[in-house]
């Protein structure tokens, strides 16, 4: 026997843990050691299901987690493996580890008080190592990708899945292969990509079709896709709402808004909230809402088609057997957010579920919030690229609508770093940010928090004076 397949037969947490299709009329089981990405029955979405490593007590599980937030090891360091009694893995696992996580919670308030809120709180998980939250996912996902023996680790991106994998894969010594729509990656994403040493692939198409082609790479025995379609992606992602809530003191946030593209992210997080409930450490959910960008939401689409539909009904809103079966993708996504530039997300059906199973919202932001969002972010100190600011335009929106109270408690999850994307930042400061409609034409984005470099004489006195005018 290999070493990898000894290490996978001890490795992955064989006996309490195991694959499961959500859809509710098939619910197929299928053992964590396959390597699949959908269910072999019915094609469904596949979701992981594991009962905590041993029969512990929640406050036990609290002091084990807090205890090892001050350790060295690279298991305790990582915000990841540091919750490892949740994760389908056994306790030897050797991990591929960057010590991601550990992502601060900041108040912000500025960007509060644009909201229309007492307080609002911010979890960057751009401080991720990579400089996004795919890190949290990466890191398990390329951990079993050397445990089931893969030669070749392989995913579609917008820029960020991407930058991760490859650096991942890099610690990890495999070999990578990104497949991106041809100039559509902001160029620090794909800078990152070629540093980490993976092999890059440009397509003319968008990201819906670089995943497309990616699953059918995906058919080869050796290669194993890594995109969020992957529920070890999910497993990772899903302890951010860990974290979150270790931060918090254990004091469930009212409302959680995370962006939403592929809509892998969003269902991590509805997981992890329900796992925490489940295993008795919180006692309830936060309301979990998805932002999406106005010309790349479909699943927003879908939310409000499904509110019409039970108000005329009466009824509630759908539970998870009401699911629709499918809804209707957008071909041609459009957004300055290219990290949320997408018309067919993969995990569109676990997002809406955790939505609907938390009372949360799917709902759109314009370029011009997202854009105004985003630098009132910057003013509150933090800074995010623009997909990530779809969250506080999304709470402002819910707040002015009266969805969310004054009062109520909030956190934006912020997606990835404001170096991710600068020649956004600069062309909105600078007002020369647009965005081309669908007839082609160019609709200006206003620079509402403008903030250029003035051109001064090299002289105390011209500073001082431009301060002063500033000031009054
Ligand atoms: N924010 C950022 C910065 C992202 O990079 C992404 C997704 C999202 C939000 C949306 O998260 O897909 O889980 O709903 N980026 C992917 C990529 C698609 O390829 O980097 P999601």
């Amino acid at each position: 026997m290999s070493e990898t397949k000894k290490h996978s037969r001890t490795s992955v947490a064989a006996d309490r843990a195991s694959q499961h299709c959500i859809i509710p009329s098939c619910g197929a089981a299928f053992g964590i050691q396959e390597r699949i990405y959908v269910c072999s029955q019915c094609g469904g979405p596949l979701e992981i299901e594991a009962s905590p490593d041993a029969p512990r007590n929640a406050s036990e599980l609290r002091q084990t987690w807090e205890a090892r937030g001050t350790a060295q090891n690279g298991r305790d360091r990582s915000g990841v493996w540091r919750y490892r009694e949740m994760l389908p893995f056994e306790d030897d696992a050797p991990v591929v580890t960057l010590f991601e996580g550990n992502t601060p919670l900041y108040d912000a308030p500025r960007c509060a008080e644009y909201s229309g809120l007492r307080a609002l709180r911010l979890k960057h998980q751009g401080c991720n190592p990579t400089g996004s939250f795919k890190d949290t996912g990466m890191t398990v996902a390329v951990t079993q990708a050397v445990l089931l023996g893969a030669k070749t680790v392989v995913c579609a991106s917008t820029g960020n899945t991407s930058a991760s994998l490859a650096a991942y894969a890099a610690r990890a010594g495999l070999q990578c292969a990104i497949v991106l729509p041809q100039k559509q990656i902001s160029a620090a994403k794909l800078a990152q990509a070629m540093d980490y040493g993976a092999a890059i692939f440009e397509i003319d198409g968008n990201f819906d079709h670089a995943m497309r082609l990616v699953r059918e790479l995906a058919e080869e025995d050796s290669i194993y896709l890594v995109n969020s379609i992957n529920p070890f992606r999910i497993e990772g992602q899903k302890t951010v709402a860990f974290e979150l809530m270790q931060q918090c003191g254990w004091a469930v946030p009212d409302n959680v808004v995370v962006p939403g593209g592929n809509l892998g992210n969003s269902s991590a997080l509805g997981k992890g909230f329900e796992e925490l409930r489940s295993a008795g450490l919180i006692d309830r959910l936060p309301k979990l809402h998805i932002a999406q960008a106005e010309g790349a939401a479909p699943l927003a689409r879908e939310f409000a088609r499904l509110q019409t539909e039970s108000q005329s009904k009466r009824s509630r809103a759908a539970s998870d057997s009401a699911l629709p079966d499918k809804i209707e993708f957008v071909e041609h996504p459009r957004t300055l957010a290219s990290a949320i530039k997408i018309g067919a997300p993969i995990s569109w059906r676990k997002a809406l579920r955790a939505v609907l199973r938390s009372g949360g919202q799917v709902l759109t932001v314009s370029e011009q919030e997202i854009a105004d969002a985003k630098a009132m972010i910057g003013r509150d100190g933090v800074g995010c690229e623009p997909a990530s600011a779809t969250t506080v335009a999304a709470v402002r929106k819910l707040t002015a609508s009266g969805q969310i109270k004054r009062d109520e408690s909030v956190v934006a999850i912020l997606t990835g770093h404001i170096l991710k994307d600068t020649d956004y930042v600069s062309h909105y400061h600078r007002g020369t940010l647009s965005i081309e409609t669908a007839s082609g034409e160019k609709q200006p984005i206003a620079a509402s928090f403008r903030n250029v470099p003035v051109s001064v004489p090299a002289t105390k006195q011209s500073v001082l004076e431009n301060l002063r005018r500033r000031r009054e």
